[in-house]
């Protein structure tokens, strides 16, 4: 039901109560190797929810490749069609997590193989899945023709485009819903303030705002419509937009309306941080409906499927 097509990396995290300068060595607090990519983490946020996910990428024929494989087998991912790229590195991420903040210096490795090609290569597969969930970290050729390819055969894209790139304001209109921080926008609709892009695009364009939620136009009379976002003590956001977007992608194949959805995605979002790393905390479907970010009457949509 849903393909999530991006990113598969290894999270190599630093966490410290200094930062370095230029050609300065600090002592850090610690150190953890954890699993991540935007594509990896937003698969299992839908999946750890209950989504049936099919997850299309590429790891290098390393340690690195081989765990990130077996991970999203424990995770219940279809992977058949990951491919392991020889003479490659796995994709991996330098996370520095400060004051529940982070940094990241991202190296794509083997995921810069998620081509054309490649797409091509598994192009009935993906066709077989009703949602496209999408993110910046493959080749923007990738992202443009899967764009395309949803567009001309009726799938519902969720684009989330993360980390920013300059990609032309046309392929907004084709998305089904993207879901930029104001940072991204920027990218997408250069010169625009959020509300001229988000009136411009009712009910496709929806901006995170982090601690302060959620932003988007109604279709009907362009009012602005805002989801807040639950006020948590964050240990650490890195993921926290991934959990947001595999969250909503889960509760739009269920059926929820918009409002609900994005409100179901960020209690999702709301649990995530309070673990450290991308993939923690992402909660189960146990997890969130036992959690005070659930609302009972969002039961009718889930119990319909
Ligand atoms: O969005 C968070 C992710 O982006 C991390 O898991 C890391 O892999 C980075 O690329």
């Amino acid at each position: 039901m849903i393909a999530v097509i991006g990113s598969l990396s290894t999270d190599f995290v630093v966490e410290t109560d200094i930062l370095a300068d230029r050609g300065e060595t600090v002592t850090g607090r610690d150190f953890h190797t954890l699993f991540g990519g935007k594509g990896a983490n937003q698969a299992i946020a839908a999946a750890r929810l209950g989504g049936q996910v099919t997850m299309f990428g590429c790891v290098g024929d390393d340690v690195f490749g081989a765990e990130i494989l077996a991970n999203l087998k424990k995770e219940g991912i279809d992977s058949q069609a990951v491919e392991i790229i020889s003479n490659q590195s796995s994709g991996s991420a330098h996370i520095t997590v400060y004051q529940a903040d982070n940094a990241i210096i991202y190296i794509p490795g083997a995921n810069q193989e998620v081509t054309v090609a490649y797409l091509k290569r598994h192009q009935e597969a993906l066709l077989a899945e009703e949602f496209f969930v999408i993110q910046n970290e493959i080749p923007i050729e990738s992202i443009q023709y899967l764009i395309d390819l949803a567009q001309s055969h009726g799938k519902q894209v969720i684009y989330d485009p993360a980390p920013a790139i300059a990609l032309d304001e046309s392929y907004v209109e084709k998305c089904s819903y993207l879901t930029p921080n104001e940072f991204e926008l920027n990218n997408l609709c250069p010169n625009a303030s959020i509300e001229e892009a988000i009136q411009r695009y009712p009910e496709r364009l929806l901006v995170t705002l982090g601690k302060d939620g959620v932003t988007y136009a109604q279709q009907a009379d362009r009012a602005i419509q805002h989801v807040p976002a639950f006020s948590v003590q964050a240990v650490d956001t890195t993921g926290a937009g991934d959990t947001f977007t595999g969250a909503f992608a889960y509760a739009l194949s269920q059926g929820l309306p918009l409002k609900e959805a994005v409100a179901f995605a960020n209690g999702a979002s709301a649990l995530s941080v309070q673990k450290l790393g991308a993939q923690t905390g992402m909660p189960t479907w146990e997890e969130l409906i036992a959690s005070e970010y659930f609302q009972e009457d969002w039961l009718t949509y889930f119990e319909k499927n």
